[in-house]
């Protein structure tokens, strides 16, 4: 398996939702060189989120080409029966949502099972009190900033106070952030107590994807 980075420095994972997907391995080589720490892989079905994405087959043709841990946020309804699939194809992280879970406890067992690191993903108007019940089984909780489903949306304010009531509540917990983090905002959930930041646009709109990554970084370490 693929050592994963310490979760409670500041890590920076850029989404491959704003690469080129033409020249996926290009992109993933850029960002190796530019020391991002994850590459962040979303999966939409067009039913979970009113969005398509990628899939299986792009995820096992990444995973050859790159020696970066591989993140992947399920943005899809009933994941179970997809699970081992992920994990074959070369996933080291699998985040599903919670809303789309019936049996969350039992999904974060078998994403354990298959040798990945379990996340659950909240949307912005999900409280966090399911939390209490799973927090045994998770390596790291995302929180999303935006609704998800597409790369580019602005952050939500409302999320930072949730992601300092997670702080508070599970100190040891990583906290992972997606949608809308840029060298702009990147403080805030930052300061609030996350140290996973995934950026789509905030680091593929620069030429060079190693001075947006180590800008966001530094901030965020501040
Ligand atoms: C949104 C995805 C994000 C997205 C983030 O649904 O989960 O990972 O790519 O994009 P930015 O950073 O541009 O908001
Ligand atoms: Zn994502």
């Amino acid at each position: 398996m693929i050592p994963m980075p310490d979760m409670s420095k500041p890590c920076i994972a850029p989404s491959l939702l704003s690469a080129n997907f033409a020249c996926l391995g290009d992109e993933a080589d850029k960002l190796l060189q530019g020391k991002a720490d994850w590459l962040h892989f979303d999966v939409m079905d067009g039913r979970f989120v009113p969005n398509l994405s990628v899939g299986i087959p792009v995820l096992r043709s990444l995973r050859k080409v790159t020696m970066l841990p591989i993140d992947v946020h399920l943005m899809i309804v009933e994941p179970d029966d997809l699970l081992e699939d992920f994990a074959k194809a070369g996933a080291d992280t699998l985040t599903v949502q919670v809303e789309a879970c019936t049996h969350l406890h039992r999904t974060l067992q078998r994403v354990r099972a298959l040798g990945c690191r379990a996340g659950v993903s909240l949307n912005p108007h999900t409280p966090i009190d399911v939390l209490d019940y799973v927090v045994e089984g998770l390596d790291f909780v995302l929180v999303m900033t935006v609704n998800p489903g597409f790369g580019g949306q602005s952050y939500i304010d409302a999320c930072t106070p949730k992601i300092a009531e997670i702080r508070r509540r599970f100190p040891t917990l990583p906290i992972q952030v997606d949608g809308g983090i840029n060298a702009k905002t990147i403080a805030k959930p930052a300061q609030a107590g996350a140290s996973i930041f995934v950026s789509g646009s905030g680091v593929f709109s620069h030429d060079d994807y190693g001075v947006a990554i180590e800008t966001l970084r530094r901030i965020a370490g501040q």
